[in-house]
């Protein structure tokens, strides 16, 4: 398949910047008005006249060849995140492994949400060899604790959560590979930056009920990896 290259990718989402402002990169601590800092593997030549962009959303401005060594660093998917603001352009996606995503209600109340049931998810993600979009490509990894359960009150928001976990799981965005900072072991699977409730009647880990916050928390972090109901709506 013959995609676009890198810096086709980043373009997309630029604008062309004729002076750049008397101020650093953030990506390479350089001035925006002289050259980029990063000199890497496959950052090509690039003109004078597009050394700087701004990203059109946010207009934070960068060297056009720092945001190529970032795109690169990263999992290629077409999308790109301002490493300022967090902006994302494009679709996010993650490098969550191949698996199983189920949920059911079940007729039980959460402490804290005593008027509703309960959203039972059920997670299950076999171990396997890792892709070229992991830490080691070609080495196994492993996965522990599956199937793991979470739980979402079934009131309006927690049905709007699960909504969103739906679309991040399709965006292979709830597990990634790396190492467990509660094991400490490498090459599993792990939780990505979206939490969940792991405990149903208890709170013995802290990823327990009641935690009122916790809903507009979640929509928070679905928030921060693109996933939005607005956004949900149109597609
Ligand atoms: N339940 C829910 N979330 C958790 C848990 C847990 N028991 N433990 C950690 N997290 C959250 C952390 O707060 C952090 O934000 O997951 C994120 C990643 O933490 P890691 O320890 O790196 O993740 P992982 O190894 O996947 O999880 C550890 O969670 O569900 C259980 O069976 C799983 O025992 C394992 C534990
Ligand atoms: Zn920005």
């Amino acid at each position: 398949r013959k995609g676009k290259t890198p810096e086709e990718v980043v373009k997309r989402y630029l604008q062309k910047v004729r002076n750049p402002p008397e101020e650093d990169c953030t990506i390479c601590m350089e001035a925006l008005a002289g050259p980029s800092g990063y000199k890497g593997p496959g950052v090509g030549g690039i003109s004078r006249a597009e050394s700087v962009g701004r990203l059109a959303q946010c207009g934070h401005q960068y060297h056009l060849q720092c945001l190529v060594a970032m795109y690169n660093n990263g999992n290629k998917d077409g999308s790109l995140q301002c490493p300022t603001c967090k902006t994302i352009y494009g679709v996010k996606t993650g490098n969550q492994p191949p698996g199983k995503m189920e949920y059911h209600v079940i007729p039980h109340s959460l402490p804290g949400h005593p008027d509703c049931k309960t959203i039972r998810i059920i997670y299950n993600i076999p171990p396997g060899i890792q892709g070229p979009e992991h830490p080691n490509p070609g080495k196994p990894f492993t996965a522990r604790g599956f199937p793991r359960h979470c739980y979402l009150p079934d009131s309006e928001k927690g049905r709007k959560v699960l909504r969103l976990l739906l679309v991040a799981w399709d965006r292979r965005l709830i597990f990634s590979v790396g190492t467990s900072s509660t094991t400490g072991e490498s090459d599993t699977v792990i939780w990505n930056e979206v939490h969940h409730k792991t405990e149903f009647g208890s709170n013995l880990t802290g990823h327990g009920y009641p935690d009122p916050g916790h809903l507009d928390n979640v929509l928070e972090e679905l928030k921060a990896q693109g996933i939005t109901e607005e956004e949900y709506k149109q597609n």
